[in-house]
């Protein structure tokens, strides 16, 4: 199979380091990076700790508003497909890469096949909920993380070509977890001795009150907040002169690697970010979830993870609960043990057949 990847966002690259690795074992990729993240430590930092390939083509379209870059990569995915004609166009996730890699695929007859498909918030707000069920709309092969994405599709009349596979990100996190050993810990932090917080999402970074109101909580919060802080976040930090309370030590956004050995050492993670919602739940760390709904929502049913919104009362509130009371005993396997990549592989090798 000759098979063209279209990714652009740290956590496509993130998703597609297992997956490129055992495709590359029996079939020929080609990597088409969008330029939607660009910054060293959004992009070429995975690359080179996660041992990703380069890619074959760089389109370096860059930050934009959402009609012109998912434009300028739907017409730049479009002229790559035309030269290459491959068998299939693999897209990850939900953003506005995903999408033009979808849409230039589908409208050249090229099957699609959607690594994370079904995921459904049901807030058509988001920017991301719009990018994912046009990308499972026109897709061939759907491959599902969970039970809850696999019964999304159904509910919109999606069964063809509906795969369950288990995670992606839990292929990432299990096989470089054994390489912690070579990792330094961030500010040299002591396991345990810090809360870790990651703000990104739209509906909390572009609208003041939900901003303010979680540095409202971060302030009353016991205990040291570490927050690796996402460039879209700096910028509207830095534009609205919002004072960041002293409990709260911004850093740079770290490598994969930092940022698990963060997550693993953590005692409680907030994040609206949905990949490391899941990491804190591979980690065994409580998480407050800095949104109101999750498309992850089995974590949600184990007590890992609470739905706190940007309300500072819920997000004290879930912190303090995590803080005095013992963790949930209830650990089910919610996103397989590190097959998922071959599960991939070896769906797409039975297409057709
Ligand atoms: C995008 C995805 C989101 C995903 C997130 C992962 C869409 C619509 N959103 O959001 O689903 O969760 O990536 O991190 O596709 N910027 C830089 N340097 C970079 C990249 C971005 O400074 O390398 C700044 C720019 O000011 C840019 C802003 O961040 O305007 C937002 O970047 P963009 O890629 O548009 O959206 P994200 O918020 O990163
Ligand atoms: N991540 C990282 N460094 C950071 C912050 C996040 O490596 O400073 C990783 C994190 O471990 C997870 C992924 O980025 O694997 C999540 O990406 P992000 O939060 O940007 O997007 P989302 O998952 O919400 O789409």
């Amino acid at each position: 199979m000759r098979v063209v990847t279209v990714l652009g966002a740290r956590p496509q690259f993130i998703k597609a380091a297992p997956l490129s690795k055992t495709l590359r074992l029996k079939h020929t990729e080609k990597l088409v990076h969008t330029g939607q993240h660009y910054d060293h430590g959004m992009s070429d930092v995975f690359f080179e700790q996660m041992g990703i390939p380069a890619p074959d083509y760089m389109l370096g379209i860059g930050s934009k508003g959402h009609g012109a870059q998912t434009g300028e990569m739907l017409a730049g995915v479009e002229e790559i497909l035309l030269a290459e004609k491959p068998d299939w166009v693999l897209v990850y996730g939900d953003t506005n890469s995903t999408l033009a890699g979808a849409l230039a695929a589908a409208k050249l007859h090229i099957p699609v096949a959607h690594v994370e498909a079904g995921l459904r918030s049901f807030n058509k707000l988001m920017p991301e909920e719009i990018n994912r069920v046009l990308t499972d709309h026109v897709s061939s092969l759907l491959f599902c993380p969970t039970d809850q994405a696999v019964s999304n599709l159904a509910q919109e009349g999606i069964t063809k070509g509906v795969v369950r596979t288990g995670d992606v990100m839990a292929d990432a996190f299990l096989f470089h977890t054994g390489r912690l050993a070579e990792t330094r810990p961030p500010l040299g932090l002591e396991p345990g001795s810090y809360l870790l917080a990651t703000i990104h999402r739209a509906e909390n970074t572009d609208n003041p009150s939900r901003l303010q109101g979680i540095f409202k909580a971060f302030a009353e919060i016991t205990g040291r907040i570490v927050l690796p802080l996402h460039p879209r976040t700096r910028k509207v930090l830095e534009n609205s002169g919002a004072i960041v309370p002293a409990n709260v030590q911004i850093i740079e956004p770290v490598g994969y690697l930092e940022m698990v050995m963060l997550e693993k050492g953590a005692s409680i993670i907030l994040t609206d970010s949905g990949g490391v919602q899941k990491e804190a739940y591979f980690s065994q760390v409580p998480c407050v979830t800095l949104r109101d709904e999750t498309e992850w929502v089995e974590t949600l049913n184990t007590g890992w993870n609470v739905l706190a919104g940007a309300n500072p009362e819920k997000i004290v509130q879930a912190v303090e609960r995590f803080q005095q009371a013992p963790l949930p005993g209830y650990v089910p396997d919610l996103y397989g043990s590190g097959q998922a990549s071959e599960e991939i592989v070896s769906a797409m090798d039975r297409y057709g057949l």
